[in-house]
């Protein structure tokens, strides 16, 4: 997680910058919006429109486009997802049913009337997050878990319809305000809750087919007149309950600092994670494959999002990744413990709660008021600034930081540099772009006016480090290993980020906690992660948000797509007429609202309250002992018509 240092002020609106000078006039924009939302619909609803622009470098689009191709199908598969809304609770105890193999757990009527009340949507593969996380347990002893989650040394507790906590860490303390919104419907449970950034859980994937087998034994629907529909209660807090256990050693952490080995033990036994060498030197420029033939991407960008989070296939990332390299702390078990945590790896087995950062709504997070600056008065840029994280960057390892990878490959003289001569001086750390997008030249040509990839890439993009965080020197700015690579420059408040259209978004020492401010924000953000949170079953790639390769191959051509192509010789910086915005700038446009309308609907509060509930209702059933006779019928027996 990387932490913004806002230092508060300006308005979106003042943010000075001598880079981007051209804005809108205020006056032509109703009519303009007016025009814009007809040839929005003609150009979007299918038709490959021939609209004929100066054909720009990254390529005429007309439909034609991958991108294209992309967000046509995320069209589809959001449509699909929202007609899966259910209406009534029979319906969507029904749809429960179809999609879990179990009955819902008991209180699932007042979960559904509480979902209602906070104007929720109601769709059930929204909460697939969960299942996904609780499913092993099944296959785990209810006293087991309970006994691990009593003893861990984090915790919050419930009892009597009561949340409380022993401990004054302020993420403890936001994870108890949110569950405390919810404990009038919550039964007796003890949750152990992880302190750190980073997860703590990683079943070796033998292991975890062993867990899932026995947990698949368990998923099948008790006769109606069978089911029990009330919770078991706990002993109070500090009494130990006589349980006959299973004598297992206590947990060890592990605290080795290479997490790769660690983090791979979770892929199956055939993938290129687990037979891939393990990489030890990281003093060098990483080898970086071109991700066109990965089972992500298709036509060179991101098809699939979840599967480009996923890293068994994808072990090159072991030298790309600041976790896989060196995260700033390790603790980790083998052990399938129910600790809940705000984000993990594909691979982790720790469960899913909203983060507490998102819960508590901070400005820093959220930008505020800039959030909603009309896309008209945004600069067709870029914008990006953050710290140096990704695990602890020394001297010897930073690159393969993929923070570091982001902010170089944005460096038109770095890029410039690298290309004028690759084999005296080649990137520091990474590809020079594939010829397989088509980009501008990286050099400038000989009596042509065409901008060269780095010049264009110095008018679109500002990004840039706020702090280099050196190991040498703690928290001091410079350093004397990224120093003659990187300089640092003042942070921008996350209000006046969106003056941007578009907002990079990359994976910091774990999750970037700014993801839900763009996404409630007017710009897009584009977004390249490993790691996995509560809400991600409801956003649809290339609908919501831009996806990236965690190998950032695909930048250049996103920015081609988005802001190469309209106007004057296809740079920033011309003035043009709106007739001529070019089909990047009206899907980009498309995106940052449809996100934003979207996160306003489903990633509120609201929505974290329910999801969490949802899931503690689980949690309470696959802890207790009659788990498998648990449920509620209701519907089945006539109630809830
Ligand atoms: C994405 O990949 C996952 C994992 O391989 C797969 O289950 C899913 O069906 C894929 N989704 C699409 C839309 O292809
Ligand atoms: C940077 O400074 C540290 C501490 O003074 C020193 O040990 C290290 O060798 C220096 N590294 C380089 C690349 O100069
Ligand atoms: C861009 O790269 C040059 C050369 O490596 C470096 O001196 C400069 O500090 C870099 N700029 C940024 C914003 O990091």
């Amino acid at each position: 997680m990387h932490i913004l240092r806002d230092r508060g002020g300006k308005r979106p609106g003042h943010y000075p910058s001598a880079r981007f000078p051209h804005r809108r006039s205020k006056s032509l924009r109703y009519l303009v919006a007016l025009l814009l939302s007809v040839l929005t619909w003609y150009l979007l609803t299918g038709a490959d429109t021939p609209l004929s622009l100066a054909t720009p470098w990254a390529g005429s689009h007309g439909g034609k486009h991958p991108i294209d191709a992309l967000v046509r199908a995320a069209d589809k598969v959001f449509a699909a997802r929202l007609s899966m809304a259910t209406q009534t609770l029979p319906a969507t105890a029904a749809a429960y049913r179809e999609r879990r193999g179990r009955h819902p757990p008991p209180g699932f009527d007042k979960w559904y009337a509480f979902a209602r009340e906070k104007k929720v949507i109601v769709v059930e593969e929204f909460w697939d997050q969960i299942y996904h996380d609780l499913e092993p347990f099944w296959g785990a002893r209810p006293a087991q878990i309970r006994k691990d989650a009593r003893e861990f040394e984090m915790r919050v507790q419930v009892r009597d319809g009561k949340a409380s906590t022993g401990s004054d860490w302020f993420w403890t303390q936001i994870w108890l305000n949110l569950i405390q919104s919810i404990e009038h419907l919550l039964p007796d449970m003890d949750l152990a809750l992880n302190p750190m950034d980073e997860p703590r859980v990683v079943v070796p994937w033998e292991d975890m087919a062993a867990y899932l087998k026995e947990a698949a034994k368990t998923k099948k629907m008790a006769p109606v007149k069978k089911v029990v529909s009330d919770f078991s209660k706990l002993p109070p807090i500090g009494e130990t309950p006589y349980e006959e256990e299973s004598v297992i050693p206590p947990v060890a952490w592990e605290r080795n600092k290479h997490y790769w080995p660690i983090a791979r033990r979770g892929c199956p036994p055939n993938s290129p994670a687990r037979q891939a060498e393990t990489i030890t030197d990281f003093d060098k420029t990483p080898f970086i494959a071109s991700s066109f033939n990965l089972a992500h991407m298709k036509d060179g960008y991101v098809a699939n999002y979840t599967l480009s989070t996923d890293f068994c296939h994808q072990d090159d990332l072991q030298a790309l990744e600041g976790v896989f390299v060196e995260p700033l702390t390790v603790a980790s078990t083998t052990s399938l413990l129910p600790i809940f945590g705000g984000s993990k790896l594909s691979t982790n087995n720790d469960i899913l709660l909203p983060a507490p950062m998102y819960w508590n709504e901070e400005e820093r997070f959220t930008g505020g008021n800039g959030a909603s600056v009309p896309w008209s008065s945004k600069y067709s840029s870029v914008v990006w600034r953050g710290v140096a994280t990704g695990g602890l960057n020394r001297a010897t390892n930073w690159r393969s930081f993929q923070r570091h990878r982001f902010v170089a490959m944005n460096n038109a003289t770095m890029l410039s540099l690298a290309a004028s001569n690759p084999t005296t001086n080649p990137p520091p750390n990474f590809a020079l772009p594939s010829k397989q997008y088509p980009l501008p030249p990286l050099t400038p040509q000989a009596n042509d006016n065409t901008p060269n990839l780095p010049s264009w890439l110095s008018q679109t993009t500002d990004v840039a480090f706020t702090d280099l965080m050196c190991a040498h020197k703690g928290f001091h700015p410079s350093c004397n290993y990224t120093g003659p690579f990187f300089s640092t420059t003042e942070p921008i408040p996350m209000a006046a980020q969106f003056a941007h259209k578009y907002l990079p978004d990359i994976d910091g020492n774990s999750f970037s906690g700014r993801y839900l401010g763009f996404l409630r924000s007017t710009s897009v953000p584009v977004k390249a992660a490993l790691w996995r949170e509560w809400h991600d079953a409801r956003l649809v790639a290339w609908k919501h948000f831009v996806p990236m390769d965690n190998r950032f191959g695909d930048w250049w051509g996103i920015l081609g797509y988005f802001l190469g192509g309209g106007g004057s010789r296809g740079v920033s910086g011309g003035k043009r007429g709106e007739a001529g915005r070019d089909r990047g700038d009206l899907v980009g446009e498309r995106i940052a609202m449809a996100g934003r309308d979207w996160a306003g609907k489903v990633l509120r509060k609201e929505d974290m309250a329910v999801y969490t509930l949802r899931l503690l209702l689980e949690y309470a059933r696959v802890t207790d002992d009659r788990r498998e006779v648990m449920g509620w019928v209701g519907d089945l027996n006539g109630e809830g018509r």
